[in-house]
């Protein structure tokens, strides 16, 4: 469409009006998400993030800082190089972002017939129990995903820090973290040990 002017004095408002509206053109419907409130798509389940993620990552930052005792006495085992540390950090990063993905609303504990790999014990909750569960108290499960991540945020810091010891006291808290959620929302019996 082309723009013309009116130049009838009687219609300048009008003019005004239109050639306004030809400079800028109306913007397209409105999408259903905007870029404020982007539409997530939580598509894993609390499970999957744990197999997946969370555990993994959580293994590999326990791992990285230990004393290995052997014939020719201890060794200290710790990020050394820049690659081990850089390694470090992306598993940190997993975590503090994993704690993100798991605040999510609209994600399940498990998918439609999907079960844990650990064998329950007595008084664990089935999946659909803990969902039910996470339905019933969701600001409790929150803030023992925040209390994760702010663990893990612990974590990256002593990286940052390059700080093998401050590492391994954030693994501590992060151990800590696991264990108060899923006393709530897995093993309320006390039934299956610590991963
Ligand atoms: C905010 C809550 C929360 C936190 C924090 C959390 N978990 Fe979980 N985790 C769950 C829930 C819920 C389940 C499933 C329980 C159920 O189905 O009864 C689970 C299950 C698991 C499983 C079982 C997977 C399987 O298939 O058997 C492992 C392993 C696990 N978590 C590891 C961890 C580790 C390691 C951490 C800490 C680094 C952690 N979780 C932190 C909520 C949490």
């Amino acid at each position: 469409m082309r723009c013309h002017t009116v130049l009838s004095s009687a219609f300048l408002a009008t003019a005004v009006l239109a050639l306004a509206g030809c400079a800028q053109p109306q913007p397209p419907v409105a999408p259903a998400a905007t870029a404020a409130t982007p539409d997530f798509r939580p598509t894993a389940s609390v499970i999957d993030l744990m197999a997946g993620q969370i555990d993994p990552a959580a293994d590999y930052l326990w791992e990285s800082v230990a004393t290995i005792s052997g014939p020719k006495g201890n060794e200290e085992k710790q990020p050394r190089t820049d690659k081990e540390w850089a390694e470090v950090r992306r598993q940190a990063l997993i975590l503090v972002e994993g704690s993100n993905l798991l605040m999510m609303e609209g994600r399940k504990v498990g998918l439609p017939g999907q079960t844990l790999e650990n064998p329950p014990g007595q008084g664990d909750l089935t999946p659909a129990q803990s969902d039910a569960a996470l339905q019933a108290d969701r600001a409790s499960f929150v803030t023992y995903a925040r209390a994760l991540q702010d663990a893990a945020l612990g974590s990256l810091k002593a990286i940052e820090a390059r700080d093998a010891a401050a590492l391994l006291e954030s693994g501590g808290n992060i151990d800590e973290a696991c264990e108060l959620c899923h006393k709530k929302f897995w093993y309320p019996g006390g039934g299956t040990p610590a991963p």
